[in-house]
């Protein structure tokens, strides 16, 4: 697949089929990541790997519970709020795998390399046949001082972007876009 098809038929995947990612996708995938360019080349990720179905299963109860403590009432839609409450309802989709990108440092502009970072290996993922889901949902609990524990962090890091990787169930339909915005200055 080249780049612009990996582009265009990239898709949030939220069905997942039940098989495992093996180590040397995962590393490949990261390996993608880390392509992507940082301010001064600082490279201030870590990528914490986790396939335990126990560990995923934590994440996503205790980062319901923690979105339905935190989030302040009407940032979070009825529809939202009404999935974070119910018990079934697992944030990372039952995916076999799950990628959190973390800033290593408290540096300018490592938030933005660890997004990068983040879109690089979810097209490389799309181009191999997995699919991937950004999961903002999760990333508050695991940002606390427990959900950084439950990964084994140092305390210096910080979860930026957890990504559900895994074998899609079935072709995701596309979401439209809105036109770009573009405003022209000069020509
Ligand atoms: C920062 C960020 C956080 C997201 N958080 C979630 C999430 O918690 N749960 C979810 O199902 N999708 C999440 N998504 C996926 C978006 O909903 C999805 O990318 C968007 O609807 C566009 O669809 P597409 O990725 O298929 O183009 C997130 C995406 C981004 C970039």
């Amino acid at each position: 697949m080249d780049l612009k098809d990996a582009i265009y038929s990239r898709r949030a995947t939220r069905a997942f089929t039940a098989d495992a990612v093996d180590e040397k996708t995962l590393r490949a995938l990261i390996d993608a990541a880390i392509q992507a360019p940082s301010a001064v080349n600082a490279q201030p990720w870590a990528f914490c790997v986790i396939r335990d179905k126990t560990l995923l299963a934590k994440i996503s109860q205790q980062a319901k519970a923690y979105m339905v403590r935190n989030t302040p009432l009407g940032l979070v839609s009825h529809h939202f709020d009404q999935i974070l409450r119910d018990a079934e309802f697992d944030i990372l989709y039952r995916a076999p795998a799950l990628i959190v990108i973390c800033t290593t440092a408290a540096i300018p502009w490592a938030v933005e390399d660890c997004a990068l970072a983040a879109e690089n290996l979810m097209l490389a993922a799309c181009a191999v046949g997995f699919g991937t889901c950004w999961i903002g949902f999760a990333q508050g609990w695991l940002g606390t001082a427990e959900g950084k524990a439950a990964l084994g962090l140092p305390e210096a890091y910080l979860p930026i972007a957890p990504i559900v990787v895994g074998r899609p169930k079935a072709p995701m339909p596309a979401v439209p876009r809105k036109e770009a915005e573009i405003r022209w200055i000069g020509s």
